[in-house]
């Protein structure tokens, strides 16, 4: 079987170095199904603009889904020899069928077949992202309803800044998400065209009709210019980039979660199911989980560089180094595919510990600011002064080892110059949450309203991806 389909013109064999490097099918086997897919749909179409006879069209439909069966049980050997997964199917079908096998690349080139079965490998991809992506979105909305609530602490430069509501938090990231499902709906706008039928670069010298293949293969229409067909890598440049933004939310919302889950932290504690021992300390309970898709984040974006630095000076149309990009491409797919069920994964097994939380809040003078609103609002204090007293009172309580709310009418009055109390439960951290107003803050009111609007987006946007 493994003789090269390109051999004619050639005298002697390639160096073992050249057939090392040349080859691809130890990755693009991944690509089998979408390959025997397009050649079928190029095969019929060959059959109805009458380049080859219903005869010849039986028999290769016949033999590539036996290729199909072959592949999928592991019957097939592959050998660096054919080089990649479009010689495998084409030798394998000539060894099946004989003559009519050979009928098969008729008007296409491995350049638009290259392309066409990354198009149709990305489309499913970014299908199966969508519904990863839906679920853990959803994920998100049910714990920001079960957790109504809770409190939660807001941070800015990993200093405790002030008390919010916990669903709050966890809607930040809802809305994270979802700008990333509106990505890769634009993504998957992005891979519409189909290739088929540019061949080599210029078209084919056959009546072919390209209209019909990417009718078949779910495409909207074939791409305007064959030349662009077959160089055209745009649409996995934002397959990377969509990657690339979704893990930098995914590594974040780790980051938070590894941080909040330490001892010295301790406001989540992770399940079981998403932590690990350590060889040597039997105390330890890692949060590898998230550790590890906080790193992947390097990954994708190593593999958008990698693209992008290939693409990089590329001459029209196609190139050999177009090869490569199959590398970068199935690696993020994979990582990604990892992210998004990870993290859904981890969100099934947290618990979030709010004494904690309300310990920290009080031991941080995390109410300082309502503090200092109170004398602007109630005092007529202009804020500027209203800062200088709130924060005094810091200053006063740290010194004497007090909390703001264990200050003294005394005290206040001191630290103010001049009498000063607050009415009752101010200090608590949902009466401060209960301040905060406006659209979009985390008074419990405008939760309530974020959590509609995030349910009536998921009820948008749930459903197959958009065409
Ligand atoms: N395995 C090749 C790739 O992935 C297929 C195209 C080869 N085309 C060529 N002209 N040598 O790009």
């Amino acid at each position: 079987m493994a003789e090269k389909l390109w051999h004619g013109r050639f005298e002697k064999a390639p160096s073992k170095i050249t057939e090392e490097i040349s080859e691809s099918i130890s990755y693009d086997h991944a690509l089998y199904k979408v390959d025997i897919r397009a050649s079928l749909a190029h095969a019929k179409m060959l059959c109805s603009v009458g380049v080859i006879s219903s005869e010849d069209f039986s028999a290769i439909e016949k033999g590539l889904n036996q290729i199909e069966s072959e592949i999928a049980s592991g019957k097939m050997e592959f050998s660096s020899v054919l080089e990649d997964i479009h010689m495998h199917v084409e030798s394998r079908l000539i060894e099946l069928i004989g003559e009519r096998g050979k009928k098969l690349h008729t008007g296409r080139s491995r350049n638009d077949q290259v392309a066409v079965d990354t198009h149709l490998f990305t489309r499913k991809a970014l299908e199966e992202h969508r519904k990863d992506l839906t679920a853990l979105l959803q994920k998100i909305l049910s714990l920001a309803q079960k957790e109504v609530g809770k409190i939660w602490i807001g941070y800015t430069h990993l200093q405790i800044a002030q008390p919010v509501l916990l669903s709050h938090y966890l809607l930040a990231y809802f809305w994270q998400f979802a700008r990333d499902l509106e990505t890769l709906d634009f993504v998957y706008e992005s891979v519409r065209f189909s290739p088929l039928g540019a061949a080599a670069l210029g078209g084919a010298n056959y009546p072919i009709d390209r209209e019909k293949t990417a009718h078949d293969l779910a495409f909207d229409a074939p791409y305007p210019n064959s030349m662009d067909a077959v160089a055209n890598r745009d649409y996995q440049l934002n397959y990377h980039f969509c990657a690339l933004r979704l893990f930098l939310h995914i590594s974040r919302f780790c980051e938070d979660i590894v941080i909040y889950n330490s001892t010295e932290f301790g406001y989540v504690t992770l399940g079981d199911a998403v932590t690990t021992g350590s060889s040597i300390m039997p105390q330890k309970k890692n949060p590898d989980i998230a550790e590890l898709l906080r790193g992947k984040a390097g990954r994708v974006n190593g593999n958008m560089q990698a693209l992008i630095t290939n693409l990089k000076g590329l001459p029209l149309t196609y190139n050999r180094d177009l090869q490569e990009d199959k590398v970068y491409l199935f690696d993020s797919i994979k990582q990604v595919r990892q992210g998004l069920l990870g993290m859904l994964e981890i969100l099934n097994h947290i618990h979030f510990n709010e004494e904690r939380l309300l310990e920290n809040l009080s031991r941080a003078f995390a109410l300082a600011t309502d503090v200092a609103d109170y004398l602007v609002r109630e005092k007529n204090i202009p804020f500027r002064d209203a800062h200088r007293v709130a924060g005094s009172a810091v200053k006063f309580a740290e010194a004497h080892h007090k909390r703001l709310e264990t200050l003294s009418e005394k005290e206040w009055e001191k630290v103010a110059g001049y009498p000063l109390n607050f009415p009752q439960d101010f200090f608590s951290a949902q009466a401060s949450i209960s301040r905060r107003q406006g659209y979009g803050s985390t008074n419990p009111e405008a939760v309530s309203v974020q959590i509609q609007e995030a349910a009536a987006f998921l009820e948008k946007n749930v459903g197959d991806t958009k065409k």
